[in-house]
């Protein structure tokens, strides 16, 4: 378990591979009073990822690793994160899959964050599967990071209802924003503020 003082913010990085609004919305909350955490570095698989041009914004750390050799750039993260004495990770919008070994090394300490009802709909294009299936409800889940795609503990999770009209961009759009909210509220939680 990681633990906040309250003093010292619980150092974290977030990993991106695309937009960033995630991002955004998790770095707006680390700088209010009441957050656990700061974030202190910033990682993307992709080097096209709009987020990082927020990251340069803003002035964090940031990281790019293609993950073309998976160990090779895990090893290299691994060593990063370190010396950035990086303590938590939240996973946001991170289309990688991260090895055992690594996650071994951030046990309890890696969260995520899905665009579904997990454990409805684990892995990619889900509104899609949703919208397939004729879902009355969809939403979104923040949850830890085990070995098991989209599978480890849930923390929290936030319905949004489908309306007749329900487009795949329209429901995307519609529990993005939920996700803003959720992410912080379930950091908020696991560290019981
Ligand atoms: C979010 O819907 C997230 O749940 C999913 O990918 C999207 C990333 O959006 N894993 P962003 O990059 O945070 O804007």
């Amino acid at each position: 378990m990681v633990v906040s003082t309250g003093i010292n913010r619980v150092r974290t990085a977030v990993f991106i591979s695309g937009t960033g609004t995630n991002l955004k919305s998790l770095v707006k909350f680390s700088k209010t009073k009441l957050s656990p955490i700061s974030i202190n570095f910033i990682f993307s698989n992709n080097s096209k990822a709009k987020g990082l041009n927020y990251a340069k914004k803003i002035k964090i750390k940031k990281k790019v690793l293609n993950f073309k050799n998976k160990k090779l750039s895990e090893n290299k993260l691994l060593a990063i994160l370190k010396k950035n004495n990086i303590e938590m990770i939240c996973l946001a919008g991170f289309m990688k899959i991260l090895s055992k070994n690594f996650i071994k090394k951030f046990k309890g300490k890696i969260l995520n964050i899905h665009p579904s009802l997990l454990p409805k709909y684990k892995g990619l294009n889900t509104h899609q599967r949703v919208l397939n299936n004729k879902e009355k409800y969809s939403g979104c889940t923040v949850h830890y990071v085990n070995s098991k795609l989209d599978s480890g503990k849930i923390i929290l999770q936030k319905k949004v209802k489908i309306s007749k009209k329900e487009t795949v961009v329209s429901l995307a759009k519609k529990i993005l924003v939920q996700e803003h909210k959720l992410y912080p509220k379930a950091i908020l939680q696991i560290f019981n503020y």
